[in-house]
């Protein structure tokens, strides 16, 4: 039985993986969970897997060597997914010595561990061992708003944020562990995710919440920044894909085609909601256009991401599925379904951050 040792797996898009994995795989395989359970780790996430004989969850930071190298001690790993960071844009800007601690540290301890673990004394290793990176599209900086213009493997890197800086640095080590040591390794740089289980501080799942609470939806700056939305379980199987017939040592930009500027996503969701929610819900009436605020502009904000997914297409047949009016359907459907889940994390400490981030907006 083949053995993944994911980490961040009690995250957003870690959970929706570890959902995917086991779908498709079942008892083919053993997953092992590591993650800190920072604010973003909630193991509610994964309570459909729980119980599973198949399914191990160790609460560890990335950072503590001595807990990491312990797991590839205990069990025989063969494959890592690694998620586990900060992923914040605006709380880096706020604080971004902590992801350069999970993000920068805690992969170099994850590279270092599973190295130790693996390599034969030839310094080769076996072809079962693969470790992939999951990192983003921020690494690559901004494009203009030219719409033929997008990333390739081959962009520059020119991150602007702490985290985008964090995760370019983090895909860099990679990189020096596959020329220095041949480590069996693949980076995969993402767009922006959305979907089931997204934490409320990202734009989508924080508009769904505030527009059915009648809240301020606030937008960064004019609204024109593009983003390119791609569906959570898109994701969870490109990543899946590029493991099993990817080339080792090579990077694989995955995204939506689906480029949106902020402005019309709020749009979407707004209209959306209107379409799905019953004619007695007392909610119908509090969604409206005029919840729409602007308010101040991130700091550096990236005006315009956008992946040409020609290399993952090509070399392994990955495309996006999901069209967004379908997928943002399924996920306004899950956040209907799981009303608790939204009360449960945002209660307490979210209130907190909300009232800080938003206080000056
Ligand atoms: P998330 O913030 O929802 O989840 C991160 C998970 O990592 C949480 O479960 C958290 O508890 C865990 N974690 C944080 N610090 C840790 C530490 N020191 N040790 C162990 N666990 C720790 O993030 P996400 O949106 O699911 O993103 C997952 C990965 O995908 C990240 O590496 C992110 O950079 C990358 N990515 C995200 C997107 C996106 O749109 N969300 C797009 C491209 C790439
Ligand atoms: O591109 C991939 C990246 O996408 C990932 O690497 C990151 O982990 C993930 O958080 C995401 O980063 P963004 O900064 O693009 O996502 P966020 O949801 O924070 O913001 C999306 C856009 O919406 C961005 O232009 C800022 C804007 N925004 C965001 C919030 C939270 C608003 O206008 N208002 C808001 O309240």
């Amino acid at each position: 039985m083949r053995t993944y040792l994911v980490t961040g797996g009690a995250g957003f898009i870690g959970s929706n993986y570890i959902h995917y994995m086991f779908k498709k795989y079942g008892n083919e395989i053993r997953i092992i969970n590591v993650d800190a359970l920072t604010y973003a780790g909630n193991l509610e996430n994964l309570k459909e897997v729980q119980d599973r004989e198949n399914y191990i969850f160790v609460k560890a930071d990335i950072c503590d060597k001595e807990a990491i190298a312990k797991i590839f001690e205990e069990y025989d790993i063969d494959r890592v997914v690694h998620f586990a960071a900060e992923s914040h844009v605006d709380r880096s800007i706020k604080n971004p010595e902590v992801f350069v601690q999970t993000n920068v540290l805690g992969t170099a301890v994850m590279l270092n561990c599973a190295k130790a673990a693996w390599e034969l004394p030839d310094g080769s290793y076996l072809p079962c061992k693969k470790f992939l990176h999951v990192s983003t599209d921020e690494v690559y900086g901004s494009l203009p708003e030219d719409e033929t213009a997008f990333f390739y493997e081959t962009s520059p890197y020119d991150p602007h944020s702490p985290y985008s800086a964090s995760k370019a640095s983090s895909d860099l080590l990679v990189k020096a562990y596959m020329d220095t040591y041949k480590f069996p390794a693949n980076i995969t740089n993402c767009s922006n995710n959305y979907g089931p289980y997204q934490f409320p501080e990202k734009l989508i799942p924080l508009i769904i919440n505030n527009a059915l609470q009648g809240k301020k939806l606030p937008v960064y700056g004019d609204g024109k920044n593009v983003r390119d939305w791609l569906y959570v379980e898109d994701h969870a199987k490109a990543i899946d894909m590029v493991q099993e017939k990817g080339r080792l040592f090579e990077t694989y930009n995955v995204g939506g085609h689906n480029e949106k500027q902020n402005i019309e996503i709020i749009h979407i969701i707004l209209d959306t909601l209107q379409e799905m929610l019953p004619a007695d819900d007392s909610r119908k009436k509090l969604v409206t256009y005029d919840l729409i605020t602007y308010v101040e502009d991130r700091k550096g904000h990236d005006r315009r991401y956008a992946i040409a997914p020609d290399k993952i297409k090509s070399e392994i047949g990955w495309e996006p599925e999901t069209m967004f009016k379908e997928g943002i359907r399924r996920t306004i459907q899950w956040f209907f379904e799981n009303e608790d889940w939204m009360k449960n994390v945002t209660s307490g400490d979210y209130q907190k951050y909300y009232e800080e981030m938003y206080k000056t907006k």
